[in-house]
C-alpha cells in the first residue's frame, strides 16, 4: 500500500543561466523547419552558460534563497547531483558549501547516475531525515547539457539548478513509499571522461526511457503503489517536452488505455513551461517539472503528484507525491520568472563563441571575463584551482 510519509520537500527554488538562444536562431543557421523544434521536439529556447558560469554558481545560485529564508543551523548533510562534474575528485557541493557560509560540521557529497542522480539524492536526503527528523538536508541538482555543434542533439541543450530543502515537515511536496524502480545496462546517452560533450544514440535513448517507464511502473505496481487514475499530474524527466508526451502516452497504453492528446495535455501540461524555454537540464529537469506545475497549476492541495525519474545508462524511479495543503504561501514564482525573462539573447555567433569556450589546461592563471549576471561567478582558473567569488 501507499504510505505518505511525513517526509518530503520543504522549499523549492531553481537559477538558470544568464544567457539564452531561442530555437530560431538555431533553425535558421542550420537550415530546419522551426516547427521540428517548437512542435517536434517542443522547444523554444535553450539556457547557455557564460564563461564565468557553471554548475556551482548556478547550484549556489539555486540555494541561496533557500538558506536566506530558513537558515543553515539544522542542515547537517549538502547532496549534490549532476552529471557535468568539473572535478573528478572534489564534489561541486564543496565550492557549494563555502560560497554559502554553511557551517563546516555539515557532511558534503556528490552524486552520479546521468538525470536520475538527484532522484537518487532526494532518496538519500529522506533516509538521514527519517534517521534523525530534526535533520535537514539539502539536495542540489546542478546542469549544463551540452552536445556537439550541428548534430541532433544539439537542439536539447540547455542548463538549469534546482535546490530543494528536505525535511521532516514539508510545506510544499511529501514523498511517499513504494518506489517503482528499474536498471538496464544500455548505451543510448554517456560522456567518457575525456570529452567535454555528451555521445547518444537518439533514437535508442528513446526507446531505453520508454522502456524504463513501464518497468519502473511494473515494478511501482508490485509494490503496492497508487492506480494510475488517483493522480492528478506526472512529472516526467523532460530532456525536451515531447518527451514528456511521448512517455505519459506509452503509459497510458502499458495500463491498457486509449490515449488521445487532450488526456495527455491534461496530465502533464501545466509541467512543461520551465522545460521548454531552458532546455535539458539533466538532473534538475523533473525538478523543474515540479517547479512549473506547483507555480503555474490550479490548487494541488492534497492531490497526488507522479514522478518519473529516468537517467542514461540506465536507472528510473517511479514514485509519489502528495502536495500539502497551503503549500501556495511557501512558492518562488516571481523568482522563478525573473531567473528565465532575465537571461540575455544570444545570436547564434554568440552562442558558438560560449559553446566552443575553454579553460587552457596549462596550469596557468586563466580569468574568465565578466559575463554572468547571477549572484556568484567562476572568476579564474589558476594553478588548476577553480577560483568562485560572490558579485
Ligand atoms: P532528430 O533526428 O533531430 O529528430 O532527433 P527526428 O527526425 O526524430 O524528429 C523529431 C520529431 O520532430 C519527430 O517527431 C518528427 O516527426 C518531428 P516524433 O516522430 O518523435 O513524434 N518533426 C516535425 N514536427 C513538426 N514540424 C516539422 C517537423 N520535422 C520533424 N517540420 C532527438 C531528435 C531527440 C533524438 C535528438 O535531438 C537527440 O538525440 N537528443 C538527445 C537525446 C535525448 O534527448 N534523448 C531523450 C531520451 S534519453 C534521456 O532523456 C536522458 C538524457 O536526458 C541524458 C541523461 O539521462 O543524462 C538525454
Amino acid at each position: 500500500m501507499a504510505s505518505d510519509s511525513a517526509i518530503g520537500i520543504h522549499d523549492l527554488s531553481f537559477a538558470t543561466t544568464g544567457f539564452v538562444l531561442p530555437h530560431t536562431a538555431l533553425a535558421e543557421h542550420n537550415g530546419t523547419d522551426i516547427g521540428k523544434y517548437h512542435v517536434g521536439i517542443g522547444q523554444h529556447s535553450m539556457s547557455v552558460a557564460g564563461a564565468d558560469e557553471d554548475i556551482v554558481t548556478m547550484g549556489a545560485a539555486a540555494a541561496a534563497p533557500i538558506i536566506s529564508r530558513h537558515g543553515a543551523d539544522q542542515i547537517r548533510t549538502l547532496v549534490f547531483a549532476t552529471e557535468s562534474s568539473i572535478d573528478q575528485a572534489k564534489s561541486a557541493g564543496v565550492y557549494v558549501h563555502s560560497l554559502l557560509g554553511l557551517p563546516s560540521a555539515t557532511r558534503v557529497v556528490e552524486l552520479k547516475q546521468a538525470c536520475y542522480g538527484a532522484t537518487a539524492a532526494l532518496q538519500f536526503a529522506i533516509g538521514l531525515v527519517h534517521r534523525d527528523p530534526a535533520q535537514r538536508v539539502l539536495v542540489i541538482a546542478s546542469d549544463i547539457s551540452k552536445y556537439e555543434l550541428d548534430s541532433p542533439g544539439e537542439a536539447t541543450q540547455g542548463a538549469a539548478a534546482v535546490a530543494m530543502l528536505v525535511t521532516a515537515d514539508p510545506a510544499l511536496v511529501r514523498i511517499e513509499e513504494p518506489s517503482g524502480l528499474f536498471t538496464a545496462d544500455v548505451m543510448d546517452f554517456w560522456r567518457p571522461n575525456y570529452r567535454d560533450a555528451a555521445l547518444v544514440d537518439g533514437q535508442e535513448s528513446i526507446t531505453a526511457y520508454l522502456q524504463a517507464v513501464e518497468g519502473t511502473w511494473k515494478d511501482y505496481q508490485e509494490q503496492g503503489g497508487r492506480s494510475l487514475e488517483e493522480f492528478s499530474a506526472f512529472c516526467y524527466h523532460q530532456p525536451f517536452t515531447k518527451m514528456a508526451h511521448k512517455a505519459h502516452r506509452h503509459l497510458l497504453n502499458t495500463c491498457g488505455y486509449d490515449t488521445d492528446e487532450s488526456d495527455i495535455k491534461r496530465a502533464i501540461g501545466q509541467t512543461t513551461a520551465c522545460n521548454t524555454v531552458v532546455g535539458n537540464s539533466y538532473t534538475a529537469s523533473v525538478y523543474l517539472a515540479l517547479a512549473a506545475l506547483l507555480d503555474h497549476a490550479d490548487d494541488l492541495s492534497g492531490r497526488p503528484v507522479g514522478f518519473l525519474s529516468y537517467g542514461s545508462g540506465s536507472v528510473a524511479e517511479f514514485f509519489a507525491g502528495t502536495v500539502v495543503p497551503g503549500y501556495r504561501a511557501h512558492l518562488r514564482t516571481e523568482a522563478h520568472r525573473e531567473a528565465i525573462e532575465g537571461r540575455r539573447l544570444l545570436d547564434y555567433a554568440a552562442y558558438r563563441e560560449l559553446h566552443e569556450w575553454s579553460f587552457p589546461t596549462d596550469g596557468g592563471d586563466h580569468p574568465t571575463p565578466a559575463q554572468t549576471t547571477g549572484p556568484f561567478r567562476l572568476a579564474a582558473l589558476r594553478g588548476h584551482k577553480r577560483i568562485y567569488e560572490r558579485r
